[in-house]
Order: C-alpha cells, then sequence, then structure tokens
C-alpha cells in the first residue's frame, strides 16, 4: 500500500510548516492545505481539519516547531512556546495524544536551553519529523499483531475511523484489517456511520474502498442486528487515551458497540499505539470527555433537523469499560487490560 501522510511537515530556511489533508471535505474533495501559524493549527485541530488521536498529536508537534518559529526571537523563548503549548492541548482535551506529543517538544527545548532559538528550532523539526515516520512503523506493528486476532474471512465491525487518515498512515484499527485483509482477502468490513461527523460514512469507507477491501457502509443503530444475524466476528476500534486499568475513551458509540458485543460473545478488540495510553490515570473515570458544538447533532446539510426548542447534548467519546474489552493490540503485543501496566514498569 502507498502511504501519503496524513500529515507532513515541510522543511524550508526558515523552518518550514505543516501540510496536511483537509479531512473535513472528503469524500467530496480530496486535497491539502497548509499551516503556516500556531493559530491556524489550533483552529484546524478544533474544526477537525485534522482529526484522529496520532494524527492530532503530530499536529501538535507541528504547532510547537510553528510557536517556536513565531518566538524566534523572544528573549522567553522557552516561556512563550510553552505558552503556545498549553493553549494547544487545550483544544482537543481527551485524546492524550495531543499532550503527549506537545509535552515531547517541550521537553526537548528543556533539556536543550543552552542552545540557540535557532538550533532549539531545528532540533523540534528533527524531532516531528521522525514522530511521523515513527507513526507509521508503530501502526504497521500493530497491523502485524492484530491481524492474528482476525478469524479467516471475518466479518469486521469498525466504529468512527482509525485509519490511516487518524493517523500519519496506515491505521490502527484499520492497521489491523489491512494486514488482516493481506493475509486474507476474504475479510468483510463492516463501517458504521459515526454521528455526528460521520467518520466512519465519510472517510473510513473512503480508505477501505480504494485500497479494494469489501467494505458495508451502515448505520450505527445497525450494530446488535448484523451481531445477531451472524455477519460480525469480530469488533476493532481505536482510542482516544486508555486508563491503566485498561478502560478506553474512543469515539461516542463505541461503549455501546462494545456491550452488543460482548452479549453476542463477540470479541471487541482496541488498537492504539502506547502514546494514546495515559499512565498518569488509574481508571476511565478520571478521562475528560470532550462536549463539542451542539450544532454538529442539529445540523445536516446547513438544515436544523429538530426544533430549536429542544435541548441537544454532544459528547465527542465515551469511555469502555475494560470488563468489555478482549485484548488491546499496541506496537508491543496484544495485553489483555489488567496487564497494560506492564508496558510502563
Ligand atoms: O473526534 P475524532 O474524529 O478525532 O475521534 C477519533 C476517534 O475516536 C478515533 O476512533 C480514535 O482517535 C482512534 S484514531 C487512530
Amino acid at each position: 500500500m502507498d502511504i501519503t501522510k496524513t500529515i507532513e511537515w515541510q522543511k524550508e530556511d526558515n523552518g518550514g510548516f505543516s501540510r496536511m489533508i483537509d479531512q473535513s471535505v472528503i469524500p467530496y474533495e480530496f486535497k491539502k492545505v497548509d499551516i503556516k501559524t500556531s493559530k491556524d493549527m489550533y483552529h484546524a485541530i478544533k474544526t477537525m481539519i485534522v482529526r484522529g488521536a496520532p494524527a492530532i498529536g503530530i499536529a501538535g508537534a507541528h504547532a510547537v516547531v510553528l510557536g517556536a518559529i513565531e518566538n524566534r526571537k523572544s528573549p522567553n523563548f522557552y516561556e512563550d512556546v510553552k505558552k503556545t503549548a498549553d493553549y494547544l492541548i487545550s483544544c482537543r482535551p481527551t485524546a492524550v495524544n495531543l499532550s503527549w506529543a506537545i509535552n515531547k517538544q517541550i521537553d526537548l527545548i528543556k533539556e536543550n536551553k543552552e542552545k540557540s532559538n535557532d538550533e532549539i528550532i531545528e532540533l523540534l523539526v528533527q524531532n516531528a519529523v521522525k514522530m511521523e515516520n515513527d507513526d507509521i512503523e508503530i501502526n504497521k506493528k500493530i497491523g502485524d499483531y492484530g491481524s492474528s486476532i482476525v478469524p479467516k474471512g471475518a466479518g469486521i465491525l469498525t466504529h468512527c475511523n482509525a485509519g490511516a487518515l487518524a493517523t500519519v498512515g496506515y491505521g490502527t484499527a484499520l492497521g489491523v484489517i489491512r494486514s488482516a485483509y493481506q493475509k486474507d482477502n476474504t475479510i468483510k468490513v463492516y463501517a458504521d456511520e459515526t454521528r455526528p461527523r460521520q467518520q466512519g460514512a465519510r472517510l473510513t469507507t473512503f480508505e477501505l474502498t480504494k485500497d479494494n477491501i469489501d467494505t458495508t457502509l451502515i448505520t450505527d443503530g445497525m450494530g446488535a442486528y448484523f451481531m445477531k444475524k451472524g455477519m460480525i466476528n469480530v469488533t476493532i476500534t481505536g482510542a482516544d487515551r486508555i486508563a491503566l486499568n485498561g478502560d478506553s475513551a474512543n469515539k461516542i458509540g463505541t461503549y455501546m458497540i462494545a456491550i452488543a458485543s460482548k452479549y453476542h460473545n463477540i470479541p471487541f478488540y482496541i488498537a492504539a499505539p502506547k502514546s494514546t495510553i495515559d499512565p498518569n490515570i488509574k481508571t476511565g473515570d478520571e478521562i475528560k470527555i470532550e462536549y463539542r458544538d451542539t450544532n454538529e447533532v442539529s445540523i445536516i446539510n446547513d438544515k436544523p433537523i429538530c426544533t430549536d426548542k429542544v435541548k441537544i447534548l454532544n459528547p465527542a467519546f465515551d469511555v469502555t469499560p475494560n470488563g468489555l474489552i478482549d485484548g488491546i493490540i499496541t506496537e508491543y503485543g496484544i495485553f489483555k487490560p489488567k496487564d497494560l501496566y506492564k508496558l510502563f514498569e
């Protein structure tokens, strides 16, 4: 499979800028946008031009480089770049990859304080590019480990988009599907629509059909029906933040399909890199859930779908308790939720 990076640093003499696939317009359009300021990066993350936990992690790493370039001449370089970093972290609070990647860049500045700002900017660029390349390698490892849990000819349910578009390339849950497909091209994927932003319908089906993987679009409420009919043999999703006990935050609706999977004795797996595991939180109760603009729920095709008198809630994520998860597929192997802590020993 050819890998077009979802997000990629463009080097220039002055440091450079970030170039990314605009995910907000797929499948109507496929275009890249250039992000040249930290403010524009905040906007790109908030409005989901770039989305998916690992991809927004890289966007955060790029944002720190942009913040550093903007403050190149500042006598308070570290403090000013840190301010930009904190502002960026607040933008999408659930996906831990954002703060993970931003903090890695901030630590790099701290460790190299004796160097000139120009030299630090060069180091930040190198680190951001390394993170991009590492992300693809990590996803391929996740794919290799994960393909072992996909039965021959399996029907696989996935939710949201945990694919190449949600990462720099290859994908986590869809990385597992891609690797499984290389071994067995008779697998079938059921991608649910994923209300309200429709990442499943718009992005997952776009990616998988491009790779000729047999893909069927269903709406969010159909999963249990197809499980009952015996069409789904395994459920695989990504994650945005995983607590040390394995409780996993992912796109709203994941909890519901995990419950339905358990009821039908269908294994439920999470595929995610180690950077999505937050060793600082013991359980999912500590995960902050992002609530987004209610227009995402009430407006479809620029038209309201309900009266303006109704109240609306729009949590972007839910937390699947560890008891519903059969395994967490990482670049270090597949872990039972109770064994996840071993990755941090
Ligand atoms: O709101 P989004 O589209 O950024 O949410 C993304 C998801 O929930 C993905 O399933 C998750 O980040 C895993 S991405 C590899």
